[in-house]
């Protein structure tokens, strides 16, 4: 059996799924793990939707901008903050629920998120590969309509799992000290910025990112190409209007 420190240092993000199906027993296995996650209370405020059928798979691809993994992964799993279940059965026991506020909803997208990793670190356990998928939280409304979530449910994060067909190469990392602060916040000097990037923007990957996207540095392919202020207030708006349509922004 593979140590559990070498399974999280060898990791790695898988793209590229084989044929090989996952089944059923395996599956449901990985999700038993991912439910024992800490979870606020334990009150389970999450759902998880499995899509397995090609022509959700392809149906949800345009959801999440095409991104391949989606119709290639022989499984998707949303992961959603879902408060719908734990109302319902505070209304059935004469209970008031109070839960229709942003805290709530953090609650529910904190507990969502930990079972979300849980089954990846344990679906990387047994060699399986695994892809977030970001575009989530971008077309929460529409991912909304297809799988159905009722008042109460946002999805919050994808994950796409499958046997991976190859290995790729591992990416970088800050080095600890970069994001470990020892009892108080030390804020950066810019000489500490210059050491902490500077390995990062060296990297012959990197160089070529920002030649591609016909950039001067690789943080403007950040913010200029992959994460543009206008794509990031233009989904804000959205991802503000499903908390309220759900039922998150009520007091
Ligand atoms: C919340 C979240 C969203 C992500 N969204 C995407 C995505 O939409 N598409 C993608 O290809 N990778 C996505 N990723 C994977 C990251 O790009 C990846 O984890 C990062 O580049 C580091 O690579 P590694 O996981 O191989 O170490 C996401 C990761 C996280 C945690």
């Amino acid at each position: 059996m593979t140590k559990i420190s070498d399974i999280l240092l060898d990791r790695r993000t898988i793209r590229e799924y084989s044929s090989d199906p996952v089944d059923d027993v395996l599956l449901n296995e990985l999700l038993i793990m991912g439910c024992r996650a800490s979870t606020t209370g334990n009150m389970q405020v999450y759902s998880i939707i499995i899509t397995r059928d090609e022509q959700m798979k392809k149906d949800l691809a345009p959801l999440h901008f095409n991104q391949t993994m989606i119709t290639e992964a022989p499984v998707v799993l949303t992961f959603c903050a879902d408060f719908n279940r734990f109302n319902k059965w505070c209304l059935q026991r004469n209970a008031e629920p109070g839960y229709d506020n942003f805290l709530s909803f953090m609650t529910a997208a904190i507990d969502a998120l930990l079972v979300a990793q849980t089954v990846c670190i344990a679906a990387e356990s047994v060699g399986l590969g695994i892809c977030y998928l970001g575009t989530t939280t971008y077309n929460a409304h529409k991912i909304i309509d297809l799988l159905k979530l009722p008042k109460g449910v946002v999805p919050v994060t994808t994950v796409t799992l499958g046997w991976p067909s190859g290995k790729p190469e591992q990416v970088d990392r800050l080095p600890l000290e970069a994001v470990i602060h020892k009892e108080t916040y030390r804020d950066y000097s810019s000489a500490s910025i210059e050491g902490y990037y500077k390995p990062k923007e060296q990297r012959e990957d990197s160089q070529q990112f920002v030649l591609e996207n016909n950039k001067e540095t690789l943080a403007q392919v950040f913010t200029d190409v992959r994460y543009k202020n206008e794509d990031n207030v233009y989904f804000s708006k959205i991802l503000l209007q499903v908390l309220k349509d759900q039922g998150f922004m009520e007091q």
